[in-house]
Parts: C-alpha cells; sequence; structure tokens
C-alpha cells in the first residue's frame, strides 16, 4: 500500500532500524525493489530523481507507474521524489501522487535554501506530502562520481537551525558518504551524526548509501540514521547480470537481458535490506 515517509520513518525509528530509499528509473527496479521488500516483509522507499529525467525515464511516464506499484503491493511502500531542484518539477510529482519530496537546494546561500525549502514545505504539507531537504553538500551530484570534488560537512548546529527555519520532516546531512561508486573506502563521520540528529530531533538521511559497509550501516544507523538512499551498486547489479549473459554469446532477446537484471538487482536490494533492517523482529 502507498504511505506517507512519515509513515516509513515512523517504523524504522520504533525499530531503530532504517527503510532503504531505493531509485527506480525503470520498470526493472521498480520489480526488483518491490519483490524484494515483501520477500522481506518491510516497508521501502522507492524514489524518483530528477536527474534521471533524460538518462532512464521522465517524471511523466515513470511516475505514474510507481503509484500504481506501490498502490498494490502488499508492503507500506513511500513514493518519493528524489533531489528535487525546482517547486514546479515538485508539485509535478505531487499531482501525480508521489507522497514524499526531496527539495535540494543545498548548494544555495543558506538564506536560499531556507525561503526555497519553506516554500517547498508549505505547498507540501497543505496537501499532506511530507518533505526531506538537505544542508552542507554532498562530495558530488546523483549519478556522480563517487567523491571527486569537495565535500561540505553538515555543521551541526546550522543543521538545527535549517529544521527549525523550515519546518522539514527529514534531513539529509553530509558526514563522508558520496554519491556514485566510491573509489576509496568512505568514512564517515559518525560523531557527526550523533550530535546532528541530538539537536534537529528528526529522522536523518543518509545519501550515496550503496558502497558503505555493513558495519558502517549499523553504526550509522545507531546513530540515527533512518533512511538509507541506495541506487548504484543495484544498478551495477543489473549491468553485470546483463554483460555475463552477453559474454555467454547465448542468442538471447532483450526480455531475457530485462529479466536477468531484475533478478540481480532484487537480490541486491534484498542483501541492503537485510543489513537496514538487522535489529527488526523479524515475522
Ligand atoms: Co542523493
Ligand atoms: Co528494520
Amino acid at each position: 500500500m502507498k504511505v506517507s515517509l512519515k509513515n516509513v520513518l515512523g517504523w524504522a525509528e520504533k525499530r531503530n532500524c532504517a527503510v532503504g530509499a531505493f531509485n527506480t528509473p525503470t520498470f526493472e527496479n521498480i520489480r526488483a525493489v518491490l519483490g524484494a521488500a515483501e520477500s522481506a516483509g518491510v516497508p521501502v522507499i522507492i524514489a524518483h530523481a530528477q536527474l534521471h529525467e533524460t538518462e532512464g525515464a521522465p517524471l511523466h511516464e515513470i511516475g505514474p507507474l510507481m503509484v500504481w506499484a506501490a498502490e498494490r503491493a502488499n508492503v507500506p511502500v513511500c513514493v518519493h521524489l528524489d533531489h528535487g531542484e525546482d517547486a514546479d518539477y515538485i508539485r509535478r510529482a505531487m499531482d501525480i501522487g508521489f507522497t514524499s519530496a526531496m527539495i535540494d537546494a543545498s548548494a544555495k546561500p543558506y538564506d536560499d535554501n531556507v525561503s526555497l525549502t519553506r516554500q517547498v514545505v508549505e505547498e507540501a504539507h497543505a496537501r499532506g506530502i511530507d518533505v526531506e531537504a538537505e544542508i552542507g553538500a554532498l562530495a558530488s551530484r546523483e549519478g556522480g562520481d563517487g567523491g571527486a570534488g569537495a565535500a561540505v560537512y553538515t555543521d551541526p548546529e546550522l543543521a538545527r537551525r535549517f529544521v527549525a527555519d523550515t519546518g522539514i520532516d527529514a534531513l539529509a546531512a553530509s558526514f563522508g558518504t558520496a554519491h556514485g561508486i566510491y573509489k576509496a573506502k568512505p568514512v564517515l563521520d559518525f560523531d557527526r551524526i550523533r550530535k546532528i540528529r541530538a539537536l534537529v530531533g528528526i529522522p536523518l538521511v543518509m545519501h550515496g548509501g550503496s558502497g558503505v559497509s555493513p558495519e558502517d550501516y549499523r553504526t550509522a544507523i545507531s546513530c540515527g540514521i533512518r533512511k538509507i538512499n541506495y541506487y548504484s551498486y543495484m544498478a551495477r547489479a543489473g549491468l553485470n547480470a546483463v554483460s555475463a549473459r552477453l559474454a555467454a554469446g547465448e542468442t538471447t532477446f532483450f526480455h531475457s537481458l530485462a529479466a536477468d537484471a531484475t533478478a540481480a538487482m532484487r537480490d541486491d536490494a534484498a542483501r541492503a535490506i537485510a543489513v537496514f533492517c538487522e535489529s527488526c523482529p523479524r515475522a
């Protein structure tokens, strides 16, 4: 069933674990992620990143499919817009039936970040939709190169002000992760996560979650991370499955490649979900 971001984050808070948020730019991704969540019997977040508008599928095509799949799933599914860059685009997602949106104005000066985020919060909350926003900037953009360029680590006190000034429901902070495939093992600043969580009082979001070690996930979750954005390694698992099938030289139709990619991405998402949800009492 389709639910709000607050619903799935509340579930994670109660169990001291995290909900996985997976980008789903293709139908295969949607099937893989919902298949993994349904087998595990846990809530999940499926997300469309504005960046996938051109590479992947545009919001007006993949968005209704995500909403449809969420509504018929037998676990709670939040349908989320990832890294929304402007109010108009976010409004389009809300019109389609998304239950949550991220406004990412983290590259702007503090006051501009606050005013754009507040504008989105006012509109979204009036429609019963939850909002995630970001303060501090990750080392690379979504779909990025895994850490080239300078990260701006989130200042805990500024994070407290930002949450108070905007009224957001979840906060993405920067503490050592990066988007994309990591070139070197990420070093996470757990103390910073703990401080931010204590000051802001709302669930925290880890971006650039794929490629982080199981041990670091565990520690980050114990520090207050409740949503983990995971995509690049799942997408690569799909690619690897396709490459292997092609290398085997079997004559095949495209649907065989899509099926192989779906199965490999479902397994990868299932492994991630198992780590995020280790602390849950399981049936
Ligand atoms: Co991100
Ligand atoms: Co759990």
